[in-house]
């Protein structure tokens, strides 16, 4: 008898011991608009991210906001999912110090990384710029390995144009292509370098002010999406149709019911997955708060 209740005591505090860490709690579902733990319990850090896949692993890079940062730095994230719901957190692949001398309040933002079949290496794109946001550069960090470390090339203005919030596409034959909000010309897609070291080539400037722009081919479709340029705040995202990446692309419509403002959330990417009966389009976004940015 003492034996049972002394296991049962014990099998409680295990537990408490693991709901208290959420250890080893496998989550089933993702669920919209709360707050997501890694599979240490942790707040998911990887705020304007993207996600790449590679043989049966996805790993998902962002920007890294959690509390207690040295502000002399910016950090992107790392984790690796095979479900796309429970994410083991691998890092921060990047700890940069201001690789431009941008000055205080200098801005990383919205990183992607692409893999290389050809050279083997990791390239990060992300948006580079000062406190006020008139550099309107990407930056280039590479890496040998998925989870880092990335180390800073170059930043450039991609084809000469203003490039603040970027996107990323991969199509279906595995061309990848950058995508940049060009403030005063609107949203371009451009081809990249084989190496992908460079903006190459640009496919189509869609004369419409979108920033967290993404693009995905479902159905013979490219669709666009992209958000109002209201900073931090919600607004409705919409979306554009084409046949070919060139044009010529549909009227925006809304995603979702503009009165919820896209769910309180901004367009960050969409990821196609492509499972035995069915093909699925998630849309990721990022509830912003401003003044509690790891939250
Ligand atoms: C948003 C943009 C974010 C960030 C913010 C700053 O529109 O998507 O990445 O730059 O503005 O106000």
């Amino acid at each position: 008898m003492r034996t049972v209740i002394f296991l049962k005591k014990l099998l409680m505090a295990i537990c408490l011991f693991t709901s208290a860490t959420g250890f080893s709690q496998k989550q089933k579902v993702i669920k919209p608009g709360e707050v997501w733990p890694d599979n240490d319990g942790n707040h998911i850090q990887a705020h304007g991210g993207g996600i790449i896949k590679l043989d049966r692993t996805y790993y998902w890079y962002g920007e890294e906001r959690k509390q207690g940062l040295d502000t002399a730095y910016r950090y992107v994230s790392c984790y690796s999912s095979t479900d796309l719901t429970n994410w083991a957190f691998k890092g921060d692949v990047v700890k940069m110090k201001d690789p431009e001398k941008l000055g205080k309040g200098w801005i990383l933002e919205r990183p992607k990384v692409y893999y290389n079949e050809k050279t083997k290496k990791f390239v990060m794109y992300f948006h580079l710029d000062d406190k006020s946001y008139k550099l309107a550069r990407v930056g280039i960090a590479v890496s040998d390995k998925p989870d880092g470390e990335f180390k800073f090339v170059k930043s450039f203005r991609p084809l000469g144009h203003e490039s603040r919030d970027i996107g990323q596409f991969i199509d279906d034959d595995g061309t990848a292509y950058l995508v940049f909000e060009d403030r005063p010309n609107g949203f371009r897609i451009a081809l990249l370098s084989s190496d992908y070291m460079n903006v190459e080539k640009e496919m189509c400037l869609i004369p419409n002010h979108m920033e967290g722009g993404a693009i995905v081919h479902f159905n013979g479709l490219y669709y666009a999406i992209g958000s109002a340029l209201t900073g931090w705040n919600a607004n409705p995202n919409k979306y554009a149709t084409a046949r070919y990446l060139e044009g010529p692309w549909s009227e925006f419509h809304d995603i979702a019911p503009p009165a919820t403002k896209t769910y309180g959330a901004q367009s960050t990417m969409l990821i196609k997955v492509v499972g035995k009966k069915s093909t699925t389009v998630l849309f990721m976004g990022d509830i912003w708060k401003p003044k509690t940015q790891w939250d």
